[in-house]
């Protein structure tokens, strides 16, 4: 199949909306959790900036929706609106039952530029969920949280795997309709962004960009204070990032640049000579 022809716009609008899953955040079955738990939910660092970044999220690609001419990509771009939204919902009624001390800020004003400004969070979500993939794998066996937690939240894990999966081919067939379809070029298009991206999560972590709504994995990361190495947390988001892209048909585009990176980079750690395991110190993600 041809990427950036009708074929490929109908596979990647229909499989996005067929695979929409159903479901209503108040409804779903969050689990009773004891004291310490509930310490430990209301220390992780990231609610504020999720609630909001979900929260702009929604705004934004309603809003851009609404620009798009083609019904087919708008209802796809709609479609994703609305379950962002839906995921702020959920961070939201998850504030608000375990009584988490964080809030709302007033939405942030529709960008003029908006196809800018959905290119820009589409790479944003492709770098933040690949490790959210890692991290989500690591802390659920860590017993820090009832398993339940995870059950509930491993199907919006999943939605994000969905929007980029969406993104990706979004971008590809927007830059050959436009005549920048040629592999080189779509590669150079997602090193800009990528590079975009890592940059703007490193002010954001030098608190140049404080309260930006970027970045909230990698503000989270430090959460997660269970036993682990750098080697092993690239290793986990790799898998995890395979295992997730491995249920959408074979004739999308997934992410790439990403994950060659990592991969790369695991191949580099895997060389390095090791230190006695019982000198070496939990890594700072962050
Ligand atoms: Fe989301
Ligand atoms: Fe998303």
């Amino acid at each position: 199949m041809k990427i950036g022809s009708e074929a490929h716009k109908q596979l990647f609008c229909q499989s996005f909306m067929e695979s929409h899953l159903k479901y209503e955040p108040e409804q779903l079955p969050w689990p009773k959790l004891d004291v310490a738990q509930l310490e430990r939910l209301r220390g992780i660092p990231f609610w504020e900036e999720a609630l909001n970044t979900e929260s702009n999220a929604g705004f934004m690609l309603n809003a851009f929706a609404q620009k798009v001419n083609d019904p087919m990509l708008r209802d796809a771009i709609a479609l994703q609106g609305m379950e962002e939204s839906r995921h702020s919902r959920l961070i939201q009624f998850l504030i608000d039952h375990y009584g988490i001390d964080t809030k709302l800020h007033p939405p942030k004003p529709i960008p003029d530029r908006i196809e800018s400004a959905f290119v820009e969070f589409g790479y944003g979500e492709c770098f933040d969920s690949f490790f959210a993939f890692g991290l989500f794998a690591i802390a659920r066996p860590s017993g820090l949280l009832p398993d339940q937690f995870f059950t509930i939240f491993d199907p919006v894990i999943n939605e994000e795997a969905r929007h980029m999966v969406f993104f990706v081919n979004w971008v590809a067939y927007k830059l050959v309709n436009e005549g920048r379809g040629a592999k080189a070029l779509r590669d150079a298009h997602s090193l800009w962004n990528y590079t975009g991206a890592l940059r703007n999560r490193l002010d954001s972590f030098k608190g140049e960009k404080k309260g930006s709504g970027q970045g909230f994995t990698a503000s989270g990361a430090g959460a997660v204070t269970i036993d682990l190495t750098l080697e092993n947390f690239l290793s986990t988001c790799i898998q995890e990032n395979d295992r997730r892209m491995s249920v959408y048909d074979p004739r999308l585009l997934r992410p790439e640049f990403l994950p060659k990176v990592a991969k790369t980079a695991f191949g580099m750690i895997k060389l390095l000579p090791k230190r006695n395991p019982s000198t070496v110190e939990s890594p700072n993600l962050g």
